[in-house]
Order: structure tokens, then sequence, then C-alpha cells
């Protein structure tokens, strides 16, 4: 029975909580494995909507273990707030479980993030603010303070005490504000211990016993991959790997385990906080997009920049992810328009390129290149088969697929669960 892993294949917000809903009635366990509570993954089904942040999209299958991957930082206070609102509309949050091995955020991370942006001045990153840069980089300096620290009073204490002096000397010193209190941070801290202690875990054995089982394992995926920190576009980017690779590294487990990569793209583009985004539409069709999309971020609800499809970033991501299938989300957004355009090249100063350029300040010169499709102009979203679809619509999904370069598996017409296509087998 197959591992899959399921991937923001763009600048996040693709639709990855409602296509992971959606295949987690079939799954045993579902694994976030990467970034933080910036992400907001929506499901809409027969329990309401919600926006989760760190807890799995699988939470509502009542069958599938939940896991908070090793490769997640948490804030346990979004965390904890987040199990209340479940538990408060009847969800069962008993089968959740943390990895021991996630590093959490701290208050300081939070304040950092916050002022690090303001430093940057005109070149702020437009982070969501949830202190998501400075953990991960904590935890590459070793710095880090990790959920199963959490169970022993004494080692909290000890870690927070030799972190925080090193963390005040560059708050007071650098950003001249105040220095936070050792004994505030440790008693919040020592709650959250004890409200969280049931759900922290060694989650790599259940995940190894469940593939020896042959059950069906889902990795979910968070932001996407053009903001990952090595293939995005940097440092216009976030901070842990949204990939595939990052699935294997955020979850724990080997790389020949993932059976089948389901890239999530939506129809169009859409990006939240700065950095180039060659299709960026600033005319009234942009406008027309984000508002019939509904286009507002789920963590900060930031407008969206909205553009149409950049194949030349699908291919790249179908490259460094090695997505077996495509699911095309929120193509009843594009209902009303009389044409749809594909990007399928860029200009760059002189020269057409067909690749996604690494230096940012090149890709901000990226003038696209378009094909333009006849839209359909009749609502899809009550549609359940593909062939029921309109002539038009089939045409756009094909040369989407073509240049996308792996087969379509389902296709997304509406935000609840049920308003789904599914045209090949995924699981
Ligand atoms: P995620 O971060 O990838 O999980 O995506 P978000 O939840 O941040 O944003 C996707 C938005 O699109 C949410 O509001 C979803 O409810 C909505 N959505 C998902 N699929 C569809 C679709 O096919 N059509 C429409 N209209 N909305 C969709
Ligand atoms: P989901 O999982 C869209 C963006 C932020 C910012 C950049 C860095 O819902 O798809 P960070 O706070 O991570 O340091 O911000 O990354 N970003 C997202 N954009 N969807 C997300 O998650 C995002 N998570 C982070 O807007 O541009
Ligand atoms: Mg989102």
């Amino acid at each position: 029975m197959p591992v899959i892993a399921v991937i923001g294949a763009q600048w996040g917000d693709e639709g990855k909580g409602k296509v992971v809903d959606l295949l987690a009635k079939e799954a045993k366990i579902i694994v976030r494995f990467s970034g933080g509570d910036n992400a907001g993954h929506t499901v809409v089904n027969r329990y309401g909507e919600f926006k989760l942040h760190l807890v799995p999209a699988g939470i509502f299958s009542l069958q599938a273990i939940c896991i908070i991957g090793n490769g997640v930082v948490i804030n346990p206070n979004a965390l904890i707030a987040e199990i209340d609102q479940l538990n408060q509309r009847g969800v069962d949050t008993s089968r959740l479980f943390i990895s021991d091995r996630a590093h959490l955020i701290m208050p300081y991370h939070i304040l950092l993030d916050g002022l690090e942006e303001e430093l940057r001045g005109g070149k702020a990153l437009g982070t969501t603010r949830k202190g998501i840069g400075p953990a991960f980089a904590d935890k590459v300096a070793r710095l880090g303070i990790r959920t199963g620290d959490l169970l022993d009073k004494e080692v909290l204490l000890e870690r927070l005490r030799f972190i925080l002096n090193h963390k005040n000397a560059i708050l007071t010193k650098v950003y001249g504000v105040s220095p936070l209190s050792e004994d505030d941070i440790y008693s919040q801290y020592c709650q959250y211990g004890e409200r969280l202690a049931p759900y922290i875990r060694e989650t790599t054995i259940m995940l190894e016993e469940a593939l020896n089982r042959g059950e069906p394992v889902l990795l979910e995926g968070a932001q996407g991959t053009l903001l990952d920190p090595d293939f995005g576009t940097y440092p216009y980017t976030t901070s842990s790997s949204p990939l595939a690779g990052g699935g294997c590294l955020g979850a724990g487990l080997g790389p020949i385990k993932i059976n089948q990569v389901l890239g999530v793209f939506k129809a169009y583009c859409t990006r939240v906080g700065s950095g180039p985004m060659p299709t960026e539409l600033t005319d009234e069709t942009g406008n027309l997009i984000r508002e019939q999309g509904h286009e507002y971020g789920t963590t900060t609800g930031r407008p969206r920049r909205c553009g149409w499809f950049d194949a030349i970033a699908a291919k790249f991501s179908t490259r460094i992810n090695g997505f077996t299938r495509a699911a095309i989300t929120r193509l009843d957004v594009l209902d009303t328009l009389p044409s749809l355009k594909i990007c399928v090249g860029y200009k760059l100063d002189e020269h057409t390129i067909d690749y996604f350029p690494a230096n940012v300040t090149a890709l901000g010169r990226c003038q696209p290149i378009y094909e333009e499709l006849p839209g359909w102009q009749v609502p899809i979203s009550d549609i359940r088969q593909y062939d029921q679809l309109p002539l038009q619509a089939r045409q756009y999904l094909a040369r989407l697929e073509e240049l996308i370069s792996c087969p379509t598996g389902l296709i997304s017409v509406g935000m609840r669960r049920e308003q789904t296509i599914m045209k090949m087998p995924i699981l």
C-alpha cells in the first residue's frame, strides 16, 4: 500500500488541506512534515469549515493517526488553541501525536521575526511573523528547544537559561528592546508541557510499524515548492523544505518508501508576501480572480497576489519533486473568464528562456510569454465526471497536464470535499 506525499507545487495555498482531507478517508497515518503555524490549510467537510495551522488535515478521518513530525516547528500556544477549537467543534484529537524531536517556537522567535522584518525595511520578506525563520535558524545553530525537552522541567530550565542569555543579549544590544523574563517563559512553557505531554512521542516507530503492516500513509506538505529555501525565490522563501525530499526528513522515513508524489497546483498562480512572480496580474483580471477565488491569506488575511498559470515554474516544480501525479485545484474560479493565459516561456532581457532562474533579480526581469486558450464561461462546481466538463475546460486541463509533465490524478472544482473529479487513481 502506498505512501503518498502531498506537495504544494507553487507558492503555497494550492489547496493541500482539501486534498489531504479527501485522501485521508483511506489513510492510516497522516504526517505534517514541515513549516509551522505559518501554514493555513482549509478543510470543508461534514464537520464544517476549518483552518488548520499545525494539526494535520487528516484529523477528521476517524481511523487515521495524525502526527506532527520532527520537521515542524511548533508554537505550543497556537497548537493548544487549535486542539481546543477542534474539540469544541466535536472533532476528536485523541489520535494526534507530536514528535519529541519537533522544535518549539519560543517568544523570542516571534519577537525577532518582527524585528528582523522591520530592519529589512523596503526589503522585508513579508513573513507571517509567526517566528518561523528564527526558530529554524536556531534549530541549525543548535540553539533550539524541542518538544521532548518539555517533558523534563530541569532540562527545560537549563536549556532555556543558556539560550535566553544569548537571545536577551541580541534583543537588548542589537535591537535596543527590553529583555524577556526567564521566569515568565519557564512557567508558561511548563504549563504547555503539562498540557501537551500526552501527545509527545517517538513517532518514527509508529510510522515504521504502519509501513510494515502495509498501511497507507500520507505526508502532508506545507507551503509550496517555490518557497523552498534552496529551490524557491531565495531570499523570498520560507525556512524549511516543502519538497517531497523534505517529507522524508521531516517525517522520518527513507526516500524509497514514498510511492506517489502528488503535486498540488492551482489552475492559476497566487503568492502572499514579497518576491518575484512573473505572471502576476495587477489589473482588473487579477482583481477578478482574487474576488472570485476569495484569495486572502488563511493565516494572515493578506490579499494574495494573483496571476496566470506559470508552466515554466510548474515544470521546475515537477523536476525537483519528481511528481507522479498532479492535483489541479480551483478550476471553478476561472468559470467566468472569456479567455485564459498560460505562461510557456520567459523573455529575459534579449533572450527567450524556458527555465526558472535561480537569481531573483533575473526572475524579476522575466516577462512571461503566453499562450491563450478560450474560457468555458459556465459553472463547473457541480460536475463530478471528467468527460462532463465543458470542452474548453478539458482543453485547458490537457494543456496544463502536458506542460506540468505528469498525469492529472484529480481536479478540484470547489472547496468542499466532495467537489472533486477523480481522473486517475491516486491511492
Ligand atoms: P493550502 O494552504 O494549500 O491548504 O490552501 P489554503 O487553505 O490556504 O487555500 C486554499 C483555499 O482554496 C481554501 O480557502 C480552500 O477552501 C479553497 N479551495 C480548495 N480547493 C478549491 C476549489 O477547487 N475551488 C474553490 N473555489 N476553492 C477551493
Ligand atoms: P500553506 O501551507 C503561502 C510565505 C509568507 C512569506 C514567506 C516567508 O498554507 O501553503 P515565513 O513566515 O514562512 O517566514 O514567511 O513564506 N508563506 C506562505 N505562503 N502559504 C503558506 O503556507 C505559507 N507559509 C509561508 O507569506 O512570503
Ligand atoms: Mg494555506
